[in-house]
């Protein structure tokens, strides 16, 4: 499984990048709008700053929602760097354009996913990635893993190429159970990849194991 994280935050991007394990970087209008960026210019030079540091596939959302709209932001996104990804909202004008961009060798991701039969139509429009949000399913009462797993499992069944990618990430359990429903990625917060290295038996341990090294001085 892949490593995403789910930030516009340049220093935490670096941090992730600095672990060795990252592979790539998503972004949406309200991750960017935290980092205090105004403007188109400051937009554009943002998304460039972040492919210079991560070599791998950097998410960009567009703001518009018309087919127009969406292929013309999105091709402007896809001349910043060769890593771009353009992330376009699960609409039926999103759909059209995805596989406009599919058609013209721009990867995609295919946003705002809450269902199996709105996976199915990213992975029929040819989208690179598809991104279920399990943990605003979960805040709702229903079961975010559960549907990574039917995804994985009709992606498998029918032949689709599109990756599963799991977003809105909450906890490091989340990202436990994504490897084991079979998604190609996880996109998460800094601290829910920082949890992964928690445990209380290796501090503890770690901790006897300085105690006796100092006896050996
Ligand atoms: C990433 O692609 C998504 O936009 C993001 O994971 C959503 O996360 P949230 O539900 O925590 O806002």
């Amino acid at each position: 499984m892949k490593f995403f994280i789910d930030t516009a935050n340049l220093a935490q991007i670096k941090e992730a990048n600095d672990l060795g394990i990252l592979d790539g970087v998503t972004t949406n209008p309200s991750l960017m709008a935290k980092e205090n960026i105004k403007g188109h210019d400051a937009i554009m030079a943002h998304y460039k700053t972040i492919c210079e540091i991560v070599d791998g596939p950097v998410s960009a959302e567009v703001f518009g929602t018309t087919f127009e709209s969406i292929i013309e932001e999105g091709q402007k996104l896809a001349a910043i760097h060769e890593n771009i990804v353009v992330k376009v909202p699960m609409i039926k004008d999103g759909i059209k354009a995805i596989k406009w961009f599919t058609d013209n060798n721009i990867p995609t991701n295919c946003t705002l996913v809450f269902s199996a039969g709105q996976a199915i139509l990213a992975a029929k429009a040819g989208a690179t990635y598809v991104s279920p949000f399990i943990g605003r399913i979960d805040d709702s009462n229903w079961d975010g893993v559960e549907l990574i797993k039917q995804i994985v499992n009709i992606y498998n069944t029918q032949g689709f190429l599109t990756e599963v990618l799991a977003a809105s990430i909450r906890t490091p359990l989340h990202i436990v159970k994504c490897a084991e429903a079979g998604a190609d990625v996880c996109t998460c917060p800094l601290s829910s990849i920082l949890g992964l290295l928690k445990h209380p038996l290796t501090d503890l341990g770690l901790q006897q194991f300085l105690n006796d090294a100092s006896t050996m001085k």
